[in-house]
């Protein structure tokens, strides 16, 4: 099929109240329109998300942003700056706007992105905003391509539409700008250190209070079926190995599994491995994945939160 009619059944689907999985930059998005009630409730349904956790709103342009939430001037540079591209900005919401309020589960903000891709010419042909979290059931690995997502929410899905890999391979970074502070409340696939370089200030880490400002933070999160053991230097044998760089951890030839997120240390193709690779070395069915040590600067800042909570203690 081509994309102009992956794009049109893409469109369809939505339009009638149904789930589609779409392609964005970051990562695949479940998405819905977002100012169905019925079809926003099948996304919680869908990845049995917990109802206390808002949706990001996904736009096509700022015109379609500016009916949904109020733009302080720094939220504005920052849009101008880095939309379409891998930022959400958290904004207080217009009081007219049509986004469904399970979106918001009642907040009076909205999480604001305009995706590149595929997912931005769906929401222009749609001519309304989508929600969309990421096309995984709750606290699992996000999906990187319509295979993942496939393999996990398939039969929950009205369609997938294919856009090949995900170019980023995290999610978005999310800020939220509080009076003169920008606050970062997920690192993700734009850098702390490109969005200090244009706005020049820093980015303040974490949010204001004890509450969970991103309620989706939660500790255990993008789990694999398999533990996940941190910084290894040493592997056991049995244990799959997720690799970093051009050396190895000492015992990587007992190995159960060797993946390299990227053998020259770039941490941008990192990202972009990560998802997958944890998701293959998953599949091999080793009850450890040990994780070589990956620097904390730049897109390391993602991937290492990412895997924080791949290896945090398990809920249930
Ligand atoms: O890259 C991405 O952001 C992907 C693609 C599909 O766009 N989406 C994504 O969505 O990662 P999700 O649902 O997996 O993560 C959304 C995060 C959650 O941590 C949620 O709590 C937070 O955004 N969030 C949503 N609305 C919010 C709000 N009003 N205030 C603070 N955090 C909010
Ligand atoms: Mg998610």
């Amino acid at each position: 099929m081509s994309d102009r009619a992956a794009i049109e059944r893409a469109v369809t689907e939505l339009a009638a109240g149904r789930l589609v999985a779409v392609p964005t930059e970051t990562v695949y998005g479940l998405a819905a329109d977002a100012t169905n009630g019925e079809a926003v409730a099948g996304i919680f349904e869908a990845k049995g998300r917990p109802r206390f956790n808002p949706l990001i709103v996904h736009v096509a342009d700022r015109a379609m942003a500016e009916r949904i939430a109020r733009f302080d001037p720094l939220s504005a540079a920052l849009a101008d700056r880095f939309w379409p591209g891998p930022l959400t900005l958290v904004l207080p919401l217009q009081q007219a706007s049509n986004i469904h309020p399970l979106v918001t589960v009642g907040l009076d903000t909205v999480a604001l992105r305009m995706p590149q891709g595929l997912a931005r010419d769906v929401i222009a042909a749609l001519g309304k905003p989508i929600a969309a979290p990421s096309a995984n059931t709750s606290g699992r690995i996000s999906p990187t391509s319509a295979q993942a997502v496939q393999d996990d929410l398939g039969s929950k899905l009205a369609y997938i539409l294919d856009g090949g890999s995900a170019d980023v391979g995290v999610e978005s970074t999310i800020l939220k700008v509080e009076g003169d502070i920008v606050r970062l409340l997920r690192p993700g696939g734009l850098t702390v250190e490109e969005i200090e370089d244009a706005i020049g200030q820093d980015v303040v880490v974490g949010s204001a209070g004890p509450a969970i400002e991103a309620p989706g933070m939660l500790a255990s999160h993008y789990a694999p079926d398999a533990s996940v053991r941190l910084h290894a230097e040493h592997i056991e044998a049995g244990e799959a190995l997720l690799a970093f760089g051009p050396d190895r951890a000492s015992g990587f030839e007992s190995a159960a599994a060797v993946r390299n997120l990227s053998e020259k240390g770039d941490l941008r193709e990192a990202a972009a491995n990560l998802y997958a690779h944890l998701q293959a070395l998953d599949c091999y069915g080793a009850r450890m994945i040990a994780v070589e040590p990956v620097p904390q600067h730049g897109l390391g800042a993602a991937i290492n939160d990412r895997l924080s909570r791949a290896a945090a203690p398990r809920g249930q």
